[in-house]
């Protein structure tokens, strides 16, 4: 497994091996979004499991972008001293932590937030709890702002990267997507117009955090939904991004509109459904020069030392083995081939709304019956 393991980079950030903890909501934070204790001792624990870089829950930059309890928030500078010691935490463990920056638009949740969500378009579809309000021009100036203000203090708290969320459905994913975007103004119609959002939102927090600060993004490469982002609009997004200077690309595909077909699939029971966005990554791969990274269903060593090895992919980025074995890089490092113990079941959400923070319910229901 020399290849999973070997040293490599993004921008300037040195990492150990081309495996990342894709990001994961942890339900591990305070009401108002500030880091919980318990999540602070996850990311040192996940540090310490060996994973090269570890991406951070999906953080809302304003209140309106909120969406689940014990979401984190990076909306206001009182929680510096909590993610100092976020950072300093996994930077003594050895590790890396990126931050995923997020505003949820329309699939944001009023009991969260204290807001209607805002989204693109006021329209009716199956991925909105309800008709949003139409952004207008100067709400999505001030939203570009936050995106920027945020990432300056993610930053200064020492953050080793920022990753944009431009996937599952959220409020950029929604800019993208023409069956959510329906505007008639520069940010709507032709790809060109749909992707001015996120461009603005790139390019603004480039101009803050500098040209040698590790920024990306994960990316839907298709929504599968009727109307949705498609393959050939995402490949265009990319190509720009990678000439724009981003310095990677996390390829997801779904949203929770999606059924069978969303971002967290069920069921990855043997090889055939691993992987499950490794074809669209490599699409993508072929036209950009930044690395790229895959991720779902990533269940066994053999297929992601192949995916890296015989089809180039940079990354491979896990998020459910990870809860179950936060320990799973060095137990693949150290000669343990075994897959990952995961099995898909997606009971690891609930603990994360009810009850303070994921988990994963089988391994304690295990652990309990012995
Ligand atoms: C509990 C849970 C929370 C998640 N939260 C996020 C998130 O905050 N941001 C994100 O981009 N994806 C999120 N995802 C999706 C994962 O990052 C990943 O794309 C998906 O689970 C497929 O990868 P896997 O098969 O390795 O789990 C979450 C997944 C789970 C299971």
């Amino acid at each position: 497994m020399t290849e999973i393991f070997e040293k490599t980079s993004i921008n300037t950030m040195a990492l150990p091996n081309r495996l990342v903890r894709s990001a994961t909501w942890e339900g591990m934070c305070d009401p108002d979004g500030r880091p919980g204790s318990r999540l602070i001792e996850y990311y040192n624990t996940l540090a310490k499991g060996g994973i090269g870089l570890i991406i951070s829950g999906y953080t809302f930059i304003c209140p309106e972008g909120k969406q689940l309890p014990g979401q984190m928030g990076i909306h206001t500078d009182d929680f510096a001293d909590t993610f100092n010691k976020m950072t300093d935490i996994v930077h003594n463990a050895g590790g890396k932590i990126a931050i995923q920056l997020v505003h949820a638009g329309g699939q944001a949740n009023q009991k969260m937030s204290g807001h209607p969500p805002l989204a693109p378009s006021a329209v009716k579809v199956a991925q909105f709890p309800v008709i949003p309000t139409m952004l207008s021009q100067t709400d999505i100036k001030d939203i570009v702002k936050a995106f920027s203000q945020a990432s300056l203090r993610a930053k200064s708290y020492g953050f080793d990267g920022i990753q944009i969320h431009c996937a599952h459905g959220y409020l950029i994913n929604q800019f993208l997507s023409p069956l959510t975007n329906q505007r008639a103004d520069e940010y709507g119609g032709s790809i060109e117009n749909r992707s001015r959002f996120l461009f603005k939102v790139y390019e603004e927090i480039r101009s803050v955090v500098g040209e040698s600060f590790p920024l990306f993004i994960k990316l839907n490469a298709a929504d599968y939904v009727d109307g949705g982002l498609e393959i050939e609009d995402a490949v265009w997004v990319s190509k720009k991004l990678s000439q724009k200077g981003i310095d990677a690309i996390e390829v997801s595909s779904g949203t929770g509109a999606s059924g069978a077909l969303t971002p967290i699939r069920t069921k990855i029971i043997s090889p055939d459904k691993e992987a499950y966005n490794l074809e669209h990554a490599l699409a993508i791969k072929d036209e950009v020069s930044c690395p790229v990274m895959a991720v779902g269903g990533f269940r066994s060593s053999e297929i992601i030392e192949k995916a890296i090895k015989e089809k180039g992919i940079d990354f491979i980025s896990l998020s459910r083995p990870l809860i179950r074995e936060p320990d799973l890089p060095d137990r693949w490092k150290q000669g343990d081939n075994r897959p990952a113990a995961c099995i898909s079941c997606n009971k690891c959400f609930k603990p994360g709304l009810f009850k303070g923070g994921i988990y994963c319910v089988p391994k304690r229901a295990e652990a309990n019956n012995h």
